[in-house]
């Protein structure tokens, strides 16, 4: 179910997410007050700042950030996934139920092992992306209408994942087990990088998309390279 945009939610909603498995335990929580977290991957998926605290210390997810939670209280939030492998035998089974990229898009690579899971459709959100993605608090606000998408990635070690461009929707990515990297090209060549991303365990990085003033965007050519055997989150919100 798609959440309503912008509608006053009770406190600690809590559902399971679309690829939850017997690896994967994830979980959405809405209006997050006082939730105790064991040992989780943490991602703030909303336009506000997640507060979590620990031994009377506070600390803060930014909106759209992520990290590794243990034995923490999440204080205050808007919304955030939670995520835990629970078992790590046969991982690279999680996928097994999954599709293959290619199966998709007609235009990927034959070879290329890449699996995407089910994408679960979260909630239709109204917000201004200069200024929550791009820090630009001088301009003044316009906000649009996006839905906030979440599924997973999985492949095998040392995938190259594909040079692409041309996304119809703003993306981020969290990685979630294994490590590899998010990577920027001048051309559709390897030989042309010019930003390399390291995404370790509990990560998300930066927009890849610039953003115009008229809240268009556009993408540098970029890819996803595993390193070790991966499993990511992908968070896109797309234009309505
Ligand atoms: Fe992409």
């Amino acid at each position: 179910m798609v959440f309503a945009a912008n509608a006053v939610p009770e406190t600690n909603q809590r559902r399971s997410l679309a690829f939850s498995n017997n690896w994967i335990e994830s979980t959405l929580l809405r209006a997050v007050k006082d939730v105790p977290v064991e040992n989780e991957i943490v991602v703030n998926v909303s336009t506000s700042p997640l507060y979590y605290i620990a031994e009377g210390s506070r600390g803060t997810i930014p909106a759209w950030k992520s990290t590794m939670l243990r034995r923490c209280t999440l204080e205050k939030g808007e919304m955030a996934a939670l995520v835990h492998i629970r078992k790590r035998v046969n991982l690279g089974a999680l996928a097994l139920d999954w599709e293959w990229y290619g199966r998709r898009n007609p235009e990927f690579p034959r070879g290329v092992p890449l699996y995407i899971s089910a994408q679960d459709d979260i909630v239709d959100i109204e917000f201004d992306p200069l200024v929550s993605f791009a820090a630009q608090p001088a301009v003044s606000a316009s906000p649009r209408r996006y839905r906030l998408k979440l599924n997973l990635w999985y492949t095998p070690e040392e995938t190259d994942c594909g040079i692409h461009t041309g996304h119809k929707f703003l993306e981020v990515h969290t990685q979630l087990w294994g490590t590899g990297h998010m990577q920027k090209f001048r051309q559709n060549n390897v030989d042309t990088l010019y930003e390399d991303v390291l995404m370790p365990p509990g990560f998300t990085h930066d927009p890849f998309f610039t953003l115009a003033i008229d809240r268009t965007f556009s993408y540098p050519w970029h890819r996803y390279y595993a390193d070790t055997d991966c499993i990511w989150m992908a968070i896109e919100l797309h234009p309505l």
